[in-house]
């Protein structure tokens, strides 16, 4: 989500084992995608060549890498409420908000009467994986006709507590909420699983799928598993041993498995809870410390009152207030927040089997989970970004050291927890010359066990309150870190960090910081012609790569390859990577490596350059660590003195390899991407259109600032709807190249 609704404010190391690496790329390969579709959104046109009807080539070498440039003209900026892709291919809308997925759902009326949404599309696309079927209905590497979309639905437009555009008449913006509304609310968020088919050219879903499954914020038996299960931390009336919780919530970024499950990341939970303007004082213990980091202060009010709507255990679980006579929290819902900010692994292929809040890979605002490259005998290694401005980078070391058979498990899940429920937690801390350090998070640390703000009992402890163990070794404090991605050709880590209002020269408050060497711009951009935007509002895209101890090491190199900026921003000092009118862009967020062709897609999500373009998606052929060179920044203070940030510039991109590749369609983010193996089929979503409609104009679709996608012709009326879309290439080949 763009920053203005964030609720939280306040080695290269390649295998030289070939049987490894072919049952590796096999399994990346996985990514993929689907169909199709009603209608036409791009500038054209559906024409060529289908898929593959069977096999899936995996190049060794990328095919974009080895052609050294992209395959297609660059689109231009765009402000129409459309989706804008390349001469030569074809977009068409697949998935909306709504869409049934039961055969007895009736077709969404798309008017604010709509209910029943465990059964339809959530609200609020988001990451997104693809699991391949094979004409049987059997999992498959190799599928590219059939397969199951994992689809996250992160949250949903609203202003003034109200999800309007569910709602007949906008909803109630006063507390407390309607029952019947609330209902609606918590079941549009969470996940929803879909079964995709292409006959002919086309892509469909099939709403009568029995793979088809939702997870909403109200699901019942999510697991807690790894250190904290049945901590004390856990327990809740719902859960009195601590093992589970109900519903996952805010699910933005994803992964994928090396053993084919979906991981989906909990990221801004914290704002749907609420406390009373008493608590601090009815606790009275360090809880009041960790709540107020992960920024949910006593009194402020919930993103959407949800706790007011009844009595009933389903609204009162919101009310996070400590209200029971209980030492341990068992008898109300004062820990009910500890059960949200996980990575959660999800069988996409089987819903009869209980879904994962990984605590092992810490608790925050999560966005996508990266492993890097496994290699057989050595620990797997999971990378995560905390997106909350001057939040940091984590990464998890596994236990156990990765098995080729574990590929293709009989059991994927309880897989999952041989790899995920053990191991150690890590946070970066980045070094003015280019180097940098992983900082493991543990009570044997003496930072974190002396530690004053703090007192932590345990391992458990450092899972649930991991910001505080960050803060406690004095981690780097990033511009807000969204997804990261492993570079298929080498293995480097990419993240992106979207953008930050607090990064200053001279920091006035304890909420922002100075500038430093993976953090380094502090500028000022004007919007719409008078309006000025500070801080680093663009954003930039870092990138790491392991030391020669590989997955688990604890040193890397580091540098920023992209920095985001406009064209016309100044070459010295903003515009650092040469961004051509072709490829200027502001705050990137979804970040996908394509296994089949190695191009690297960056999509944004953004508020700063939206009064020149709609969110855009990016196709990039990037270099490796080092490629560029050293730039020095100096900045001026108050007093007329001069500060001095070292950074580390990647290699200036060039015309081809670099280029726009889609425009949304208007007030909406780009995120979340996969394909099918052979590349040339891909699902993107279109979240949030129109998110800037005010809920007073609900009765007047003129109004609106987007009809997205019925204006492109899917669907019933006028209200926009968040939505996956497929991309084609009209001749039949790879997307991108
Ligand atoms: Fe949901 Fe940080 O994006
Ligand atoms: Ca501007
Ligand atoms: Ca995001």
């Amino acid at each position: 989500m763009t920053e203005k609704i964030d609720f939280n404010d306040e080695n290269s190391n390649t295998s030289n084992n070939p049987s490894f690496d072919s049952v590796l790329q096999a399994r990346l390969s996985r990514r993929g995608v689907l169909l199709g579709g009603v209608s036409s959104v791009g500038t054209a046109m559906l024409g060529g060549a289908g898929l593959a009807a069977s096999g899936v080539a995996v190049a060794a070498q990328p095919a974009a890498s080895a052609a050294g440039k992209l395959g297609f003209k660059a689109v231009a900026k765009s402000l129409a409420d459309t989706v804008v892709v390349p001469a030569g291919y074809t977009a068409s809308v697949l998935y909306a908000l709504g869409d049934p997925l039961t055969a007895g759902t009736p077709a969404y009326k798309n008017d604010g009467t709509d209910t029943d949404y465990e059964h339809r599309a959530g609200d609020h696309h988001d990451g997104m994986e693809w699991f391949g079927l094979d004409k049987s209905g059997k999992p498959s590497l190799s599928s590219v006709d059939r397969g199951l979309l994992a689809v996250n639905h992160e949250a949903t437009t609203d202003e003034k507590l109200s999800s309007f555009f569910l709602h007949a008449n906008g909803g109630a913006s006063t507390l407390p909420r309607p029952a019947a509304e609330v209902d609606k609310e918590t079941a549009i968020h969470g996940v929803s699983v879909v079964e995709i088919k292409k006959a002919g050219k086309k892509w469909a879903t099939v709403p009568a799928s029995s793979f088809n499954f939702r997870l909403t914020a109200l699901s019942d038996n999510m697991q807690l598993t790894g250190p904290a299960r049945g901590n004390a931390l856990l327990k809740t009336k719902h859960s009195t041993d601590g093992t589970k919780s109900r519903g996952t919530l805010n699910n933005c970024g994803t992964g994928k498995t090396p053993w084919g499950t979906f991981l989906t990341g909990e990221e801004n939970w914290a704002g749907y809870f609420f406390r009373s303007a008493t608590d601090d004082a009815a606790r009275a213990d360090k809880s009041v410390v960790a709540l107020k980091r992960y920024g949910r202060s006593q009194g402020a009010a919930s993103r959407h009152g949800w706790e007011s709507a009844g009595s009933d255990d389903k609204y009162a679980r919101w009310n996070n207030s400590k209200l029971g006579t209980s030492t341990d929290g068992s008898d109300d819902y004062r820990n009910e927040m500890n059960t949200f900010g996980y990575i959660v692994e999800i069988d996409a292929y089987d819903k009869t089997k209980a879904a994962r809040k990984r605590t092992a890979l810490g608790r925050f605002a999560h966005e996508s989970a990266a492993f890097g490259k496994p290699v057989v005998g050595q620990p797997l290694a999971v990378y995560m970004g905390d997106d909350s401005r001057g939040e940091y980078i984590y990464k998890f070391v596994s236990a156990k050291s990765w098995a080729a058979a574990d590929a293709n498990p009989a059991d994927r899940i309880t897989t999952g927890d041989t790899y995920l429920d053990a191991g150690k937690l890590f946070v970066a801390k980045f070094k003015s010359d280019g180097t940098g350090g992983w900082i493991e998070l543990s009570t044997s640390n003496p930072l974190i066990s002396g530690y004053a703000a703090y007192a932590f009992a345990d391992q458990a402890d450092i899972c649930v309150n991991s910001r505080l163990a960050a803060d406690a070794v004095g981690a780097t404090k990033m511009d807000r870190p969204e997804w990261c991605s492993t570079n298929v050709a080498n293995g480097e880590i990419y993240f992106t960090l979207t953008n930050n209002s607090n990064r200053r020269i001279e920091p006035a408050n304890s909420s922002q910081a100075a500038p430093d060497s993976a953090n380094p711009r502090v500028y000022s951009d004007i919007k719409n012609g008078s309006s000025t935007q500070t801080g680093n509002p663009n954003g930039h895209v870092l990138r790491m790569k392991e030391g020669t101890a590989g997955n688990a090491g604890t040193s890397f190199n580091w540098d920023v390859y992209l920095f985001g900026a406009e064209s016309s921003a100044a070459p010295g000092t903003v515009n650092l990577s040469s961004l051509t009118d072709d490829q200027d862009f502001s705050s990137p967020d979804g970040l996908v490596f394509s296994p089949s062709t190695g191009i690297m897609w960056i999509q944004t999500d953004d508020g700063a350059f939206t009064d020149v373009s709609n969110c855009m998606m990016l196709a990039a052929l990037p270099g490796s660590v080092g490629d560029g060179a050293k730039k020095t920044l100096s900045y001026t203070k108050a007093d007329k003195t001069t500060v001095s940030v070292d950074t580390y510039v990647g290699k200036a991109p060039g015309d081809d390899k670099l280029k726009r590749f889609l425009v949304g369609a208007k007030d909406s983010e780009i995120t979340g991407l996969c394909e099918t193996p052979d590349g040339k089929t891909m699902f993107i979503n279109i979240q949030h259109p129109g998110e800037n409609t005010k809920m007073a104009d609900i009765a007047d679709p003129s109004k609106y600032t987007s009809q997205w996608p019925g204006n492109a012709g899917y669907g019933a009326g006028k209200r926009p709807r968040s939505a996956t879309i497929v991309i084609t290439k009209n001749d039949g080949g790879k997307i991108g190249t």
